[in-house]
């Protein structure tokens, strides 16, 4: 194969309990790459469709990505590629992720699948490092394998795949101020109270033990987050007003998504995500803030191929 075009799906991270550990990815909203080899052994980004983004292969998130996969590669060729951005970036689901992610999976494609997943999100972390200065892995591990995972372990890293509910769906408000993750996680305290770390790992216990049983009620009760709701919430306009009204609609339970402004809510089924959507329309549309909403399943795949040519 000498090119693949992927459907690069956005990411929701932290999920309120699980600050750097839990990701998810979605089903419908994402972007999309064409990668093809090329003679030289180099990554180049060939054009940027969507959004204004570096195409100098070390300041781009898919370059550094596909550059720490080829050092690792034995293979003597490289790759150009091509990014359709429909995920804006600093919007808080995942769009660095997407295009690392998507850059060395379809990489790895390319080269009849050397790697695993788990060296593949290790590949993706340097572009989430170049993103935000710390290469985090709960946007990246979603986007490579789909659902929900969980990073149990950072050294050595460990990724836990774990189980979606069929009916789980994601409602995602973005007001479009843009928050970088670097200075979002700037305003962040290093240290946390026993207390604090008590009702967040019961919490992050009781999400895991969720969704894996499919109990509706206890993933909705554990979408809890004590330590960095309360720090970040204040840089979101209406997030107090947008958490309410989506409870009010029947939403399981909602938060940041990653380091914001995006807001997130999970739903049991398309009616009652499409109902969240609704309430979470009407309150930015009572605003001068420009804004998307996307309601979307939990996908249990990551990357996907969309064609390929021989
Ligand atoms: N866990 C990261 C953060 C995710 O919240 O800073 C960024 O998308």
């Amino acid at each position: 194969m000498e090119e693949i075009k992927v459907f690069c799906p956005a990411t929701i991270a932290n999920v309120s309990c699980g600050f750097d550990v839990l990701g998810l990815a979605l089903e419908s909203v994402g972007d999309e790459m064409v990668v093809r080899k090329i003679d030289e052994p180099t990554i180049r980004i060939r054009k940027i469709i969507g959004q204004e983004l570096p195409l100098e292969t070390d300041k781009n998130v898919a370059g550094v990505a596909g550059l720490a996969l080829l050092e690792k590669s034995s293979c003597s060729h490289g790759f150009e590629i091509e990014i359709y951005k429909n995920i804006k970036p600093g919007s808080g689901i995942g769009s660095s992720a997407a295009s690392s992610a998507g850059a060395v999976w379809a990489m790895n494609q390319l080269l009849d699948t050397p790697f695993s997943p788990l060296e593949l999100v290790q590949f993706a972390m340097q572009g989430e490092k170049l993103a935000s200065k710390v290469a985090h892995a709960d946007n990246v591990a979603p986007a490579i394998y789909g659902g929900f995972t969980l990073v149990r372990s950072y050294a050595p890293l460990d990724i836990v795949p774990i189980h979606t509910p069929n009916e789980l769906y994601a409602t995602v408000v973005h007001p479009q101020i843009e928050i970088k993750t670097s200075d979002s996680r700037k305003i962040l305290k290093t240290n946390i109270t026993l207390e604090k770390g008590i009702q967040q790992w019961g919490n992050l216990g009781g999400l895991i033990a969720g969704l894996f049983t499919e109990d509706y009620g206890l993933i909705g009760r554990s979408l809890e987050d004590h330590i960095i709701e309360p720090i970040r919430s204040i840089l979101i306009p209406e997030f107090e007003h947008v958490k309410k009204a989506v409870m009010e609609q029947g939403a399981l339970g909602s938060g940041i998504s990653g380091s914001g402004p995006s807001i997130f809510a999970l739903s049991k089924g398309l009616e009652t995500a499409t109902k969240v959507a609704g309430a979470m329309k009407a309150i930015y549309a009572k605003t001068d803030l420009d804004f998307d909403v996307h309601v979307s399943k939990i996908s249990s795949k990551g990357v996907q191929p969309i064609t390929k040519k021989a």
